[in-house]
């Protein structure tokens, strides 16, 4: 029998790349997404890429009948749970949002997979848990101390799983940490589309060598990293999908919970990233230095040997993989899913 999965947020930009590497992988799946953040053509374009319908449910985490009735509706295996907020500038300006989604959002979950016995999950980590590290690269073993209300959630919600793993005998999660997922689907159907101006480096820099604004603003160019500019450990959506299939399998080998970065393990900084974004597309793409924003670090990336160990899982994709299949989703979809509504 197939093991069926339930996704959350899975309409989203990391969930609907999972998607595909999980429904490829052999694995049945169960989505549940508000679409606060994403559009159902989404899926029907991961239905494409796979060759057979998503099953798809609109549900807000925190209706917590519907979610039991779901549970209770079919069988239920594992749970790979994306949904949440994510956007640092937002947290901090409505904290009481991200709490409530990120922290309640997660707890409905957890209570309806207790009452329906489903013991295994995966949850969407960040390294922004960390908050400034001590050094780096960053392992599983730097203390969890966030610096704005979003990496709070974050670190509540590995600090709540832990504590219901530890609490329930039979139970299993794993804790993932992204780096800087970038880059799209190598197909152009599916990749990142943000609402409104995009925060994130890679995002912005593609809007502008499409034309959409004039220059990429670099926030900084006075850190202690090689250029001066800030370091990031950028990684490929789809070796972040493939981490996840790879984690389902692992659930099977460890015991409790445990957290693991999922990060390439080499830093880019915000020039090199320019500059691999150029040849991606073929001209310069224009930048100015401004000041630092508020509240970056200078340095991050991950110590991926965990990863490597207990999933037998690295990223094997590079900066330019990652430009090239970025650009080629901004190229053929420059609004993004809202192109494809409109026609
Ligand atoms: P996304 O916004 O594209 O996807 C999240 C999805 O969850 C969206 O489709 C949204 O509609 C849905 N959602 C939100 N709240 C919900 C709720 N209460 N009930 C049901 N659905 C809900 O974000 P993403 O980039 O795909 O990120 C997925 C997860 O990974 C998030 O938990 C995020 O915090 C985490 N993460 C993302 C990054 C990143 O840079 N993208 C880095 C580290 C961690
Ligand atoms: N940057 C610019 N110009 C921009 C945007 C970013 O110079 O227009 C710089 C930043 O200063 C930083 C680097 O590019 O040095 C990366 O910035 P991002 O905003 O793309 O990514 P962050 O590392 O700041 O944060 C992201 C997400 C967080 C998440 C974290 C780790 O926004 O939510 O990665 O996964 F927690």
């Amino acid at each position: 029998m197939m093991t069926t999965v339930l996704v959350t947020g899975g309409a989203g930009y990391i969930g609907s790349h999972t998607c595909v590497e999980l429904a490829l992988a052999g694995y049945d799946l169960v989505v549940v997404d508000n679409l606060s953040n994403s559009w159902p053509e989404t899926l029907d374009r991961v239905g494409e890429l796979v060759g057979r319908p998503i099953q798809f449910h609109r549900l807000d985490l925190r209706e917590h009948h519907d979610l039991l009735n779901l549970f209770a509706s079919r069988r239920i295996d594992a749970v790979v749970h994306f949904a949440g907020f994510k956007a640092v500038g937002d947290s901090v300006r409505d904290p009481l949002s991200y709490y409530d989604n990120n922290v309640a959002g997660t707890v409905s979950l957890l209570k309806a997979m207790l009452r329906n016995d489903v013991a295994r999950l995966i949850f969407s980590s960040s390294c922004t848990v960390h908050g400034l590290p001590r050094s780096v690269p960053v392992t599983e073993g730097e203390p969890r101390n966030p610096v704005n209300p979003y990496g709070c959630t974050k670190a509540m919600i590995e600090r709540i799983i832990e504590d219901q793993v530890a609490a329930t005998s039979g139970w299993r999660a794993l804790l993932l940490r992204y780096f800087n997922p970038v880059g799209a689907h190598p197909s152009a159907r599916i990749g990142e589309d943000p609402i409104g101006i995009p925060t994130n480096l890679m995002p912005y820099v593609m809007k502008v060598a499409s034309g959409k604004y004039p220059y990429v603003h670099v926030f900084g160019d006075d850190y202690r990293t090689r250029d001066g500019t800030g370091v990031r450990d950028y990684i490929h959506v789809v070796d972040l999908a493939k981490g996840h299939v790879a984690a389902l399998h692992a659930l099977e080998r460890v015991d409790g919970c445990q957290a693991i970065n999922l990060g390439t393990g080499r830093g880019c900084s915000v020039l090199e990233v320019i500059s691999e974004a150029s040849k991606a597309v073929g001209f310069p793409i224009p930048y100015r230095i401004e000041g630092r924003r508020p509240g970056d670090i200078a340095e991050i990336y991950a110590d991926a040997s965990l990863a490597a160990d207990v999933l037998g899982w690295q990223a094997e994709h590079d900066l330019t993989a990652m430009c090239r299949d970025h650009w080629n989703w901004q190229r053929k979809n420059p609004d993004g899913y809202r192109s494809s509504i409109s026609t």
